[in-house]
């Protein structure tokens, strides 16, 4: 039997977003495999209904088992908010998501009991953010908004553009004014714009990056189950370490990964996922 601590992580996000975890993965868990899929043909996620992200969700996990992975991280925010629950309990490997452990820091980091979520639109419909952080601590308030421009700004590239800034102070003005000393940057694209946030919110007011949260929960949980990959058996061409998938659009999201992430991708694989 092959021995699972040189599997893949599978992590699979609506699209490139995800990506920002991918890189947390790879920061702090140097030695693991990643294999990713981008929902590209079907993003954006933030705006569909429960019923829809399950069922995508469940077809992308197949995909990922017929792949071999030894874990799946669900990247997405919305697609943790929202199937997580429902298809977790579905697989034979461990699955985890963003939201819980970018919500357990946020309720052990605040200080004045006071938490910003900013969302998608159905993850802050979900109320899973909210959920977690006051089931950690009742005493916490949780203000959150739905900034659903901020997606199509990170694609467009316009990061710290005057545009983007003034989006933002529109969003977070009013979280401002309810007083939050914490802010969750709850969706994928939104590490991307820290330094905007920053700019507008000031620096009372702390960015948690689930992605960051997720990758040493997820280095935690291989720890437990003695999944680590200790390097004795990897491929022999270090191109081969990372593999992508997408559902459209592969040249797209492999310039995009260019951008952000800290090795190179040669290539992006396009597969249809409604097979799964
Ligand atoms: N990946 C999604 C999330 O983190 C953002 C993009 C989308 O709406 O699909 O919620």
């Amino acid at each position: 039997m092959e021995d699972l601590r040189y599997a893949p992580i599978g992590v699979f996000d609506s699209g490139v977003g995800g990506l920002t975890v991918a890189r947390e993965i790879v920061r702090q868990i140097p030695g693991e495999r990643i294999l990713y899929f981008g929902d590209t043909a079907r993003v954006p996620y933030g705006s569909k209904s429960q019923d829809t992200i399950i069922r995508f969700s469940r077809q992308i996990v197949h995909f990922l088992q017929t792949k071999g992975v030894k874990a799946v991280v669900v990247a997405c925010n919305t697609a943790s908010a929202l199937a997580l629950e429902t298809i977790a309990p579905e697989m034979d490997i461990p699955v985890i998501g963003v939201v819980i452990p970018g919500a357990r820091v946020a309720a052990e980091s605040t200080k004045n009991g006071k938490v910003g979520v900013i969302a998608t639109k159905s993850t802050v419909d979900s109320g899973l953010y909210t959920r977690v952080i006051t089931e950690m601590d009742p005493s916490v308030q949780v203000y959150s908004k739905a900034c659903p421009l901020f997606v199509p700004l990170v694609e467009e590239g316009w990061l710290s553009d005057p545009v983007t800034v003034e989006v933002a102070r529109r969003y977070l003005e009013p979280l401002l004014e309810t007083g939050i000393d914490t802010l969750v940057m709850g969706c994928t694209h939104y590490p991307l714009l820290r330094d905007t946030l920053a700019q507008v919110l000031g620096e009372q007011v702390l960015l948690i990056n689930p992605a960051y949260e997720t990758a040493r929960e997820l280095k935690h949980l291989l720890e437990r189950e003695d999944l680590i990959n200790d390097g004795a058996c990897m491929p022999e061409d270090p191109e081969n370490m990372h593999s992508f998938y997408v559902s459209d659009a592969a040249d797209k999201f492999r310039e995009f990964a260019n951008s952000i992430l800290p090795f190179w991708v040669d290539r992006a694989k396009l597969i249809g996922i409604d097979e799964y």
